[in-house]
């Protein structure tokens, strides 16, 4: 009876230095930072997660786990937390990630046209990244700027009153670019729903 007791301590250890294993010392110690600042460990949810996207892209089943782990919640709350935020991103996404503002004011500003412009383009349809992996294009409300819609995000870059000018400068001009845009257009990964599959493991990635 002893002897099965402490086989399951050494199993129960096991698993979590498994699970701990999968944040590194310095996600550890940035999420620590992090705790120093709440009143509970919940409550810098969004913090350690945005802390090991930042480092990884986006977010895995075991970092989700593993950061669930570090700050005591369950892996299911803290998922309910990564998939009420659009930046927290479940599965892998492109080098720089567009999120195009389709809030009434852009809407009204034709952000549903831009959208058309910027998918016949890159060839990807929300929730996808191109083949060369540069590109992942995703919805967000509102951006904060309104008074010059449409607006769109290209990784750290605001876009503002974006026209076919401002595509062809941030994303190359069809014409000019022809070839390695053509292998978008035949080679845009299906990817859908970036934020909530549930097929987010590290494993099996390619
Ligand atoms: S509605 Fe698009 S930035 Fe506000």
């Amino acid at each position: 009876m002893i002897e099965l007791r402490e086989k399951n301590v050494v199993r129960a250890n096991i698993i979590q230095s498994d699970i701990t294993s999968h944040l590194t010392a310095e996600e550890i110690q940035e999420i620590d930072t992090e705790l120093s600042h709440v009143p509970y460990k919940s409550g810098a949810a969004i913090d350690a997660l945005t802390i090991v996207q930042s480092k990884r892209g986006w977010i895995s089943d075991e970092s989700l786990r593993a950061i669930a782990h570090h700050l005591e919640m369950s892996a299911e709350d803290l998922e309910g937390v990564a998939t009420f935020y659009n930046l927290i991103y479940r599965q892998p996404v492109g080098e720089k990630v567009i999120l195009l503002c389709d809030s009434v004011s852009c809407w009204i500003c034709g952000a549903d046209t831009i959208k058309e412009k910027i998918s016949a383009k890159l060839g990807i349809d929300y929730g996808e990244t191109t083949h060369d992996n540069r590109y992942t294009l995703i919805p967000v409300p509102c951006l904060g700027a309104c008074d010059r819609a449409p607006v769109m995000m290209v990784g750290d870059d605001l876009h503002r009153n974006i026209d076919d000018k401002i595509i062809d400068s941030v994303f190359g001009d069809l014409n000019e670019d022809n070839d390695s845009n053509e292998s978008r257009l035949n080679s845009g990964v299906k990817n859908s729903s970036v934020k909530n599959s549930n097929s987010n493991s590290e494993e099996g990635q390619s």
